[in-house]
């Protein structure tokens, strides 16, 4: 209870002035890695990918794993959208895809030591529930079959309400499916018509209640402000709404504006709330939340008190990595299917974004890696020191001068003097042995990160980053 009392009280002191919104709203990395993906190379193939897979198992064979599986198909396009996706009003692309899969899973199964256990698994997208039901069922079982699972992996799934039937819910459950993510966006008719996503208060409720009878583990609901035609009002409703469910976990996404990467988002740019208006509802959200009880972890999440998130963060355990925060730090992460991500040891490898590369590569009996990055050592020093700020908003120096053998104010002499100046617009607090992030330098982690990312400091062909807010 003092818990929540607490962090609603930091809600309140969110005093941002138009010239503080405006010095700190700038594009910026989500840091689900460092070095950001724009640095990876494409000299970084399969090859390097099989190499580093084997390296894994010898420096570590007892290192566990998390699994992460891109199924990019939907049947319609949001408008918003900036997921990787590939929509298909009809279904029969899925089924050679999943063969595709099949395959990249058998060949990276095949490099890594049997004895690593599974702690995490899940599968994003696109729409997971596109797949029929007895699709899910032969894609998991095969996974099943190549890899061990140890008996408390959280085994998670995005899911869209609005394509997600009764019989998709029991499959899942049955598979042993613990966690369930669910897109809402925004309930409010004119955003939903904007955005071309029209779903139904009452039939997301009834899948919801359908999912928590079934007792997964714990239900997130995504949400995303700065939507076309928003307002604070507007927002505060959906978000009542949300909470009146009481999802375990929220993610309130910070709407992404690419339009140079996904062209359809031009058609609305009009109507975006901008600026201190984007900041208002992003506001609403954040107290409302935080008043029903909700701990805002950093970014876009927020979780209930008693969730292991919660309790990550505390005992400085939280992790980031593609899929957002995790509890999962030390696991390898193996990503299979079109554009999916891994992370094995310091080194970062990401597949082909476009299906046609993809199952080109695979059916030519390549792993389809597109790109990748070896980290240096001073890679692997600012990803620690970026990952402690962002995920335990604290970070004490003597660890690290012990764990990397410098005197922090030394080497990141440049990045103090700068921490300085946010310090000045109270986003951090400097103490002579830490770094503290204060609540307003929560909703500003991005801008505390890119203090340290030296990538940011050469300069660039053209935009690559949303805003930060
Ligand atoms: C793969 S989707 C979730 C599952 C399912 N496809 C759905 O939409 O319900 C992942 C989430 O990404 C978020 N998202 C997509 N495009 C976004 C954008 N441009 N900016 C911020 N969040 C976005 C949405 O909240 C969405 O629920
Ligand atoms: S259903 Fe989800 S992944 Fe598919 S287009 Fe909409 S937001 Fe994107």
């Amino acid at each position: 209870m003092k818990e929540s009392l607490d962090i609603r009280l930091q809600a309140e002191k969110l005093a941002v002035s138009p010239e503080l919104l405006q010095r700190y709203n700038l594009p910026g990395p989500r840091y689900t890695s460092y070095p950001t993906a724009p640095e990876w190379k494409e000299s970084y193939g399969p090859d390097e990918l099989s190499r580093s897979l084997e390296a894994s198992n010898r420096s570590d064979p007892q290192r566990p794993l998390s699994l992460y599986m891109h199924l990019p198909f939907c049947e319609r396009l949001c408008l918003f959208c900036g997921c990787n996706v590939v929509i298909r009003k009809d279904h029969e692309a899925a089924g050679p895809y999943l063969k595709d899969l099949q395959w990249e899973i058998d060949r990276v199964a095949g490099r890594l030591d049997r004895s690593r256990r599974v702690v995490q698994f899940h599968w994003g997208g696109g729409t997971p529930t596109y797949l029929s039901p007895a699709q899910m069922e032969d894609l998991f079982h095969f996974t099943r079959d190549k890899f061990d699972f140890a008996s408390d992996a959280e085994i998670g799934v995005e899911v869209d309400p609005r394509v997600t039937t009764e019989e998709h819910v029991r499959t899942l459950q049955r598979l042993g499916f613990n966690r369930i993510s669910m897109g809402i966006q925004d309930f409010t008719p004119i955003v939903q018509k904007t955005v071309r996503r029209i779903q139904s208060y009452e039939s997301t409720r009834s899948l919801f209640d359908l999912c928590r009878a079934g007792q997964f583990e714990s239900i997130n609901i995504d949400l995303i402000y700065g939507l076309p035609h928003q307002t604070p009002d507007s927002f505060a409703r959906s978000v009542d709404l949300v909470i009146d469910m009481h999802p375990d976990r929220v993610a309130m996404f910070s709407y992404a504006h690419v339009p140079w990467l996904k062209k359809q988002q031009g058609s609305f740019a009009r109507h975006i709330p901008q600026g201190m208006d984007k900041f208002a509802i992003f506001r609403a959200g954040i107290e409302r939340f935080t008043r029903a009880g909700y701990v805002y972890i950093g970014f876009d999440h927020f979780a209930l008190p008693g969730d292991e998130l919660c309790r990550a963060q505390k005992d400085r355990t939280l992790h980031r990595n593609f899929q957002g925060y995790t509890t999962k730090a030390g696991a390898d992460l193996a990503g299979f299917g079109v554009s999916s991500i891994s992370g094995i040891g310091n080194e970062y490898a990401q597949n082909y974004r476009a299906l046609e590369e993809y199952s080109a590569a695979v059916r030519g009996r390549r792993l389809p890696t597109m790109r990748g990055l070896s980290l240096t050592d001073d890679d692997v020093l600012r990803r620690e020191v970026i990952g402690r700020l962002l995920c335990h908003c604290v970070l004490h120096k003597k660890e690290i001068e012990t764990e990397f053998g410098l005197v922090f104010d030394d080497y990141f002499s440049p990045e103090v003097a700068r921490l300085r100046e946010l310090e000045n617009d109270g986003l951090v607090r400097l103490a002579p042995d830490r770094i503290v992030v204060t609540s307003l330098g929560r909703i500003f982690l991005r801008n505390i990160g890119m203090v340290f990312d030296v990538y940011l400091r050469k300069p660039k062909d053209g935009p690559l980053f949303s805003q930060t807010l």
